[in-house]
């Protein structure tokens, strides 16, 4: 009878919690000379999250992701509370996307004493995210700079889901020479349209259809822009999300892709951000296109 040999190949993941016993792995990895590629992230890992590792992996030898609900970007306790931690499932879904790597330090790992330093940046942050959650992105600023330091990737991967996000943290590497390049992934969306988010999670099941209506409010926005001013699409946009009681509009600004800073006409505008934010069941979504021409 032929014998047949099955060989298996046995996938390890690579687990810190350590920053030091990280780095001192990857001490070796840099000096074999791969490129690091890097997802920093706070979790409850979606298919969103996943389309960042792939990115990853494709372009780098060595994928390294972090796990950390980073209580510094946090302005409101009980949302801070409320987001979902599933660690578990999130190990189970890096190892599916080959992750080669995961950070996943405690609270007191990253800080063991709270930092006094604070970022600021400027203009960029005086509108939308940076306005409505005052300090979020200071202390976004601090634990990415933290992993960066921690990690030292070649390139870093962060979605267009948290527009505003990757504009800072680009400019916090332009103004402080981080040595990496960074990369803006698209953002994934559930069929109905949804941008997926963690804390998508904890939307009631009755109010979830809702949801989508948030992105479907861009897209009317978009279609209107092509006939009508600025100020007419946004009365627009009120209109219709005022048409759903369950959704309270915090923000919907149509600003420059760049700056983000509201512009009032779109003639000569090469590059326009559509950024919403809403409540739905007291759950805070965001969501933004771009126009580019
Ligand atoms: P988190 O919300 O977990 O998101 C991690 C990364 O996934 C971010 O770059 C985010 O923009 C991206 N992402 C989220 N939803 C996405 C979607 N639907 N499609 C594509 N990408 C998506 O953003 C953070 O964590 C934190 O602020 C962090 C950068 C980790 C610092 O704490």
């Amino acid at each position: 009878m032929p014998i047949i040999l099955v060989s298996f190949v046995v996938f390890f993941m690579k687990i810190f919690h350590k920053a030091a016993e990280l780095k001192n792995y990857l001490k070796d990895v840099r000096n074999s000379s791969v490129s690091i590629g890097f997802v920093p992230t706070m979790g409850a890992l979606h298919q969103g999250h996943v389309s960042l590792f792939e990115a990853a992996k494709r372009e780098n030898e060595v994928t390294v992701g972090s796990i950390f609900v980073n209580p510094l970007q946090f302005n409101n306790a009980t949302d801070l509370e409320k987001y979902p931690r599933k660690i578990n499932d999130d190990i189970r879904v890096l190892e599916s996307t080959g992750c080669d790597v995961v950070f996943i330090p405690e609270n007191e790992e990253m800080y063991p004493a709270a930092p006094v330093t604070t970022m600021s940046f400027g203009a960029l942050e005086t509108v939308m995210e940076g306005k409505f959650r005052p300090g979020h992105f200071s202390g976004v600023g601090i634990v990415v700079s933290k992993l960066f330091n921690i990690v030292q990737p070649h390139k870093a991967y962060f979605g267009q889901k948290d527009l505003q996000q990757f504009l800072i943290i680009k400019q916090m590497v332009r103004d402080l020479s981080f040595p990496l390049q960074l990369v803006c992934c698209p953002t994934l969306r559930e069929e109905d349209g949804l941008a997926m988010s963690s804390r998508n999670l904890r939307i009631p099941p009755e109010k979830r259809p809702i949801a989508s209506e948030i992105y479907k409010s861009l897209l009317i926005a978009r279609d209107a822009l092509k006939s009508e001013s600025v100020e007419n699409v946004k009365t627009r946009v009120k209109n219709y999300m005022a048409g759903f009681p369950d959704l309270e509009l915090e923000y919907f600004e149509i600003a420059d892709g760049e700056t983000l800073l509201p512009i009032e006409n779109i003639s000569n505008q090469k590059n326009i951000a559509l950024c919403i934010a809403a409540y739905l069941s007291g759950i805070r979504l965001i969501d933004n296109i771009l126009l580019i021409s």
